[in-house]
């Protein structure tokens, strides 16, 4: 795994989207899996503006969402369908049919769960973007997920669940499963990227980078793959021993 650290959110997100302009312009057909969350909003934010000013095109990029949750609609205002095309997806020129995000109201949720392993098996993903929970979940897969899964039904975690909830009105309103693409598919993408800003992030970010492979700490599986860039901020590194 590569390590890159940052005195600043504001260097590493000038970075990273240095980073994926690049990588779209070079690839327009570029297969992107994409996450929600707070973390990855100021990347989202600086892909729009170069999109506005450069004119970067994403007219045939497809993109792959680790997830959803389980019981929202897509209309909802808090469902990762709702996030992506408010974050991103409205302010590109992207085809929406080009963007992925599984569906948490499906009839039968295990067929769902098929149906996307095999649209992301089809498909291949050549960037999947990570973010991570204090916990060290990936995806939705909590401490104690299998490490090799295709996408899985997940309960929510009451950590998780916390800390969502600064998106909805109270903690009634927290969903309690999800939808996510397992350890094992996100394993398959040709690169991982997974970034972590902020010092509540220290020692899942730890346990990741200098810990053993374990389910207690999900992320800690991307130690098996062999092209995984981290970007940190000085804060979320402050635990590393190195
Ligand atoms: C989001 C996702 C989650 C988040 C993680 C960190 O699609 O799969 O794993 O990346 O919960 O969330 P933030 O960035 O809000 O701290």
């Amino acid at each position: 795994m590569k390590v890159l650290i940052f005195d600043t959110k504001e260097t590493l997100f000038e970075s990273l989207s240095h980073y994926y302009i690049n990588e779209i312009k070079a690839n327009p057909n570029i297969h992107l899996g994409l996450a929600t969350g707070g973390t990855p909003v100021p990347l989202y934010e600086k892909l729009i503006e170069d999109h506005k000013l450069n004119k970067t095109s994403y007219k045939n990029v497809k993109t792959f969402n680790l997830d959803e949750y389980v019981g929202i609609e897509e209309t909802h205002p808090q469902s990762y369908r709702t996030f992506m095309n408010e974050t991103l997806f409205n302010h590109i020129d992207i085809n929406l049919n080009n963007t992925k995000v599984p569906s948490g109201m499906a009839s039968d949720l295990e067929l769902e769960a098929k149906k996307y392993d095999k649209l992301l098996d089809e498909h291949g993903i050549n960037i999947q973007l990570l973010g991570i929970g204090t916990n060290a979940h990936i995806g939705f897969n909590e401490p104690g997920s299998n490490l090799n899964s295709g996408t899985i039904i997940a309960p929510l975690t009451q950590e998780t669940r916390d800390a969502n909830v600064r998106f909805f009105n109270d903690m009634s309103e927290v969903p309690t499963v999800s939808i996510t693409m397992g350890i094992g598919s996100i394993l398959k993408a040709d690169k991982i990227i997974l970034v972590a800003t902020g010092a509540n992030k220290a020692e899942a970010i730890k346990n990741t980078i200098e810990g053993y492979i374990t389910k207690d700490v999900p992320a800690s599986a991307l130690q098996t793959h062999n092209d995984v860039v981290i970007y940190l901020d000085k804060e979320a590194a402050s635990l590393l021993s190195k």
